[in-house]
């Protein structure tokens, strides 16, 4: 490999090359994708590996209901709704009325309609009027960071005791623990790790990601 290859080549190849073993061709998700594209939304889905980890993550606590902060077009939806049983639910949190309509077309063209329950406006009164308390398993929070802490709040609420709440973004690329730096995406998550700090209702931990989204991370917490 070239010693002047660009980091995030070198991270594109390594998913590339591990999805080439361990992802099945995905018309489903695919179509979504070009969908999404082809009606103007912005490229920051997760990757298809990260999609599949959360798919696992369902399926390893066994979750049934699982609460979605932040839609897009449905890609991380159809990965969580996938992992669920029938009988499940992903209820998914989304502002923009434009990115719910093409989210809908994705989750019907990927078959699990009938497991998702997309809710428009913003998430921070949406999710309010959920519950009750400790009514689902699993939480994946990714809208708009400056709602972190919120969001983090209301899915503790939500989120039964054993239960798992996982955050996007979290790293950056470095610049949320770059203290000269600021903006609104970065200072959500320093304000959501100052409010976890301490919090004994919650164990977490960050676990950086390299690969086709460049570096950033989730952070992963268990409900007490
Ligand atoms: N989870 C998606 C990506 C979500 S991108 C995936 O991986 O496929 C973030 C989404 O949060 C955008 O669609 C944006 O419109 C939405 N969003 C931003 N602010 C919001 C708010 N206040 N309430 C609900 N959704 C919000
Ligand atoms: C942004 C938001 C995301 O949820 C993401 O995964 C990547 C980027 C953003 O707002 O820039
Ligand atoms: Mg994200």
């Amino acid at each position: 490999m070239s010693s002047v290859s660009s980091p995030l080549a070198v991270w594109e190849k390594c998913d590339e090359y591990h999805n080439s073993f361990l992802l099945d061709a995905d018309p489903a998700m695919d179509a979504a994708l070009k969908n999404s594209e082809a009606q103007g939304l912005p490229d920051i889905a997760v990757s298809p590996a990260q999609g599949k980890f959360l798919n696992l993550l369902v399926k390893t606590t066994g979750s049934k209901r699982v609460l979605e902060v932040g839609t897009l077009g449905g890609y991380s939806t159809i990965w969580l709704a996938r992992a669920i049983p029938e009988g499940g639910l992903v209820t998914t949190l989304e502002l923009d009325p434009h990115h719910a309509k093409v989210a809908t077309e994705n989750i019907s063209n990927a078959g699990v309609a009938d497991k998702v329950d997309l809710i428009v406006g913003p998430a921070a009164e949406s999710i309010k009027k959920l519950g009750p308390n400790s009514s689902y398993d699993f939480a994946f929070i990714d809208a708009d960071k400056e709602g972190n802490l919120l969001y983090f709040q209301e899915a503790k609420r939500l989120v039964k005791s054993g239960g798992t709440i996982i955050v996007d973004n979290v790293c950056r690329a470095g610049r949320v623990a770059d203290l000269e730096y600021s903006d609104v995406l970065v200072d959500g998550v320093r304000t959501l790790l100052m409010g976890i700090e301490g919090d004994k209702e919650v164990e977490a931990t960050t676990i950086s990601t390299v690969g086709e989204k460049g570096y950033d991370g989730f952070l992963y917490a268990i409900r007490k």
